[in-house]
């Protein structure tokens, strides 16, 4: 897969760790930065990344900040963008397989750099369930 990353400061670490790993198991990594540990707005990170999965320039994200919060908010923001927190394995499986979670956020200051490889790959292989999950997906935009 194509994946774009996006984080702010407080995700740095993991990002280039969780990147590396994503190569490791042959996806491409297209990263929207921050691209230090210098406070930043995670906002100016999340818009491109949410853009890109919109347009189609990469097959899906995964962003990280702090708690995840930040990200997820901005991200939701986007009327084709799906954005999921989770911050275990479970939660990466059902966010794909229920929510269809073309974003995966993950809350850097609250999990272990393990556990996010965890979610990323558990996300990533989950199909969508489809069926009753499709109906409730075609319900969240407004109206
Ligand atoms: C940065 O200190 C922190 O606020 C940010 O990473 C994130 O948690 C916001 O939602």
């Amino acid at each position: 897969m194509k994946i774009g990353i996006a984080n702010d400061h407080a995700a740095y670490d993991y990002k280039v760790k969780l990147a590396a790993h994503l190569k490791r198991m042959g996806h491409e990594v297209v990263d929207f930065g921050t691209d230090s540990t210098v406070s930043v707005d995670y906002s100016d990170f999340a818009h491109p990344l949410a853009d890109a999965v919109e347009r189609g320039k990469v097959d899906a994200g995964i962003a990280m900040c702090g708690t995840g919060n930040g990200m997820a908010m901005t991200l939701n923001h986007h009327r084709g963008i799906r954005a999921g927190l989770a911050w275990n394995s479970e939660i990466g499986r059902l966010v794909k397989a229920h929510n269809n979670a073309n974003v995966l956020v993950m809350p850097a200051r609250f999990i272990s750099l393990r556990m996010a490889m965890r979610i990323a790959d558990t996300w990533i292989e989950t199909p969508f369930d489809g069926g009753r999950h499709a109906r409730r997906i075609a319900k969240i935009p407004v109206k």
